[in-house]
């Protein structure tokens, strides 16, 4: 940690965002405090319903910020507002160091050892995402982004909160694990490769299944995670992607495609999806964030989705590209710190919230919520996993470690197979016998 190879920046911050918000945070407190006295005694309204009409106002604000103006909006099925916004007025480009940013329209070069890719798969229509249903597309030159509302802020614990991962300060690290950040309830089923490595990206094809999630404020999800940065400092990036299940940031159950990033630990940069300013997008066909259908069944049709994530060796944007063919965006190399110049860690798996609501271990379950040793059609799996290297190539990761906190409720098995390559089967139902 410490330099960073960025000109200009280093690891002694100036005030931060977040500094900034808590004095916000404080004057904020203090003029409500003010205004509900003085009001308790000329007015009858009570305190509360003050609070929230000003919540609400700066809930509004906010989102009228994150919520660009859109050509079109097409209404999912499930009840998502996608809204098409054109591709120059999407959020991203708010980001202060994005502020004179050319898109990408595509990288410089694919990752050797993939298929040739599209600029956009203008295929035949793929059933994969719930709003696809409505039959209505995105207009050329925009990008569809799921609509916040109202509602989806009030589920966080705080406007700030809205879609951030809580900070995960590692409070215990074991000797024999990698670098995890595994406080606050956050429990992992992953493979991971050996630290120090130069990597410059990585690829998975992840089965996807509707886990059960027992509290709203937990949530389940598979992804794969590119790291670079220490585990112990504030200095940690992060290039998440994946599905997730999460009541508290889409208001359901149904699995959804995600994206995180993060340059300093979960702190006060980044987000999901299209949440603050970051990723920018250039599909018109994929919407961060929006449900993923089918899902595997039991013993039955197995359906997954395949994510590749890599750094534009030229250019050194992060694109990810969906399935074979599908190019969805990229995290412009301006935001991040040391992913400006590789990633040092990739890791591939589950992870839950453990919040011990009835003082025992939760149910929400993890991947299908069957143990990797029932293996095809029962638990879930990664399979084709890859990494990119120092040459742009793709290639078969080698050698894996593998890490379950706690086998009895999450349990994670790697295999090798021609056909699959380096592989494995992971999840677990969470609260049983032996998971009390
Ligand atoms: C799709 O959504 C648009 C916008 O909400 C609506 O006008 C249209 O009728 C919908 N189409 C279908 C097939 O539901």
């Amino acid at each position: 940690m410490g330099v960073t190879g960025r000109t200009g920046r280093c690891s002694c911050s100036p005030p931060s965002y977040k500094d900034h918000l808590l004095l916000l945070r404080i004057l904020f407190v203090a003029m409500l405090l003010q205004r509900a006295m003085v009001e308790s005694r000329t007015l009858n309204y009570t305190r509360h319903t003050q609070t929230s009409t000003l919540r609400l106002e700066r809930i509004t604000r906010h989102l009228d910020k994150i919520n660009k103006p859109p050509v079109l909006t097409i209404e999912s099925p499930d009840g998502d507002l996608i809204d098409c916004v054109h591709k120059r007025k999407q959020l991203a480009l708010d980001h202060p160091l994005l502020k004179n940013h050319k898109i990408q329209k595509m990288p410089t070069e694919m990752p050797r050892g993939m298929m040739k890719v599209n600029k956009e798969d203008e295929g035949e229509s793929m059933a994969w995402q719930t709003w696809h249903l409505n039959g209505t597309r995105c207009p050329k030159g925009t990008v569809p982004v799921r609509r916040s509302t109202v509602h989806d802020v009030l589920r966080a614990k705080s406007l700030y909160d809205f879609g951030k991962k809580r900070a995960r300060v590692p409070l215990s690290r074991r000797s024999d694990a990698p670098d995890v950040l595994s406080a606050n309830g956050h429990e992992h089923a992953i493979a991971y490769t050996g630290s120090s490595q130069e990597m410059y990206g990585a690829k998975a094809t992840i089965n996807v299944w509707d886990p059960s999630i027992q509290v709203i404020n937990e949530f389940s999800l598979s992804q794969l995670w590119i790291l670079s940065g220490s585990f112990d400092g504030t200095d940690l990036n992060s290039i998440e992607a994946g599905w997730q299940v999460s009541p508290e940031l889409y208001g359901d159950s149904r699995p959804r495609l995600f994206t995180y990033w993060t340059s300093d630990s979960y702190r006060a940069t980044g987000c999901y999806n299209l949440l603050c300013a970051g990723f920018i997008q250039t599909n018109s066909r994929i919407a961060i964030g929006a449900a993923i259908s089918p899902v595997s069944s039991y013993g039955s049709n197995q359906y997954d989705i395949t994510i590749l994530i890599w750094k534009d060796p030229k250019v050194g944007n992060w694109w990810m590209s969906f399935g074979d063919k599908t190019l969805v965006g990229y995290w412009p190399a301006e935001v991040f710190t040391h992913l400006a110049e590789h990633a040092t860690m990739v890791e591939w798996g589950g992870e839950v919230v453990n919040s011990r609501s009835n003082g025992q271990h939760t149910f929400t379950q993890m991947g299908s919520g069957h143990f990797a040793e029932d293996g095809f059609g029962k638990a879930s799996y990664f399979r084709n996993l890859q990494i990119v290297d120092m040459d742009n190539s793709l290639s078969s990761v080698q050698s894996i470690s593998t890490l379950a906190e706690n086998s009895n409720c999450y349990d994670i098995k790697s295999f090798y197979s021609n056909e699959w390559g380096t592989y494995f089967y992971y999840g677990g139902p969470g609260n049983n016998p032996q998971c009390p």
